[in-house]
């Protein structure tokens, strides 16, 4: 059974879903106000944009029953593996999943060498199943799971920081990542940039034309 939201509710739904198409390339503008669906990707972009409208129509009203900011949807195994291998991930380093969902992020990071895992969730049944993953997966022992907020668990020991959030969470959480994250600590986002925040890299990852993006935190932004 579908509940749909009051028809306000509605309207500001459907112009976030619409923004999101917008941010992420999948609508593009053609003439006067007339825009067009077939963006990078194509048809096979479909599925991808099916992915953030699920996103963004649920996040309107996600705060409304928890205090999440984002509904949980995963990355996909190919686009976890592209962040992976734009992280540049070595010996030392502290990965954090702020938003970890079932923490398949973490759990294939931290199969590198040396490196240890935060995954940070709200939702106390996504922690108990990152848990049970990362046991399956014969990493737990260097997994920290918290069950917190993304906005208040500290994050200053992170290295690395992965997102798969909404443009508009990751707007509200670059200060802190300024703030709070050491020079040199790279941020990976999952489909969402950062506004005027200029990444250092971004790769396209078929076929659903996810973009992953990468930005290193520099000692000049604070
Ligand atoms: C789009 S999912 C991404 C899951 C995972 N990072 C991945 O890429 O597969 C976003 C996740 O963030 C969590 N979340 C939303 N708001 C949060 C908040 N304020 N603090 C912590 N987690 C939050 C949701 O429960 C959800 O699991």
């Amino acid at each position: 059974m579908v509940v749909l939201p009051p028809p306000h509710a509605r309207r500001r739904n459907l112009a976030l879903l619409l923004h999101c198409a917008i941010e992420t390339g999948h609508l593009v503008k053609t003439a006067g106000s007339a825009y067009s669906l077939d963006a990078p990707g194509g048809a096979a972009a479909l599925p991808r944009i099916l992915a953030i409208a699920m996103l963004a129509l649920a996040a309107s009203t996600a705060r409304a029953d928890s205090r999440r900011d984002v509904p949980y949807v995963a990355t996909s195994p190919d686009a976890v593996q592209q962040m992976i291998a734009l992280a540049q991930l070595r010996a030392g380093d502290v990965v954090y999943d702020l938003g970890c969902g079932d923490g398949r992020i973490v759990i294939a990071a931290v199969k590198v060498p040396g490196v240890r895992g935060v995954c940070v969730e709200i939702d106390p049944a996504l922690v108990r199943l990152g848990r049970e993953e990362a046991e399956k997966a014969g990493v737990a022992s260097k997994i920290t799971f918290v069950q917190g907020d993304i906005f208040e668990v500290p994050i200053e020991d992170a290295t690395v920081v992965m997102l798969y959030l909404l443009r508009e969470v990751n707007l509200r959480l670059r200060p802190r990542l300024w703030k709070e994250l050491r020079p040199g600590t790279r941020v990976l986002s999952n489909t969402f940039d950062m506004g005027d925040w200029q990444p250092e890299r971004q790769v396209a990852v078929p076929p659903g034309s996810t973009t992953i993006y990468r930005w290193t935190i520099s000692g000049a932004r604070r």
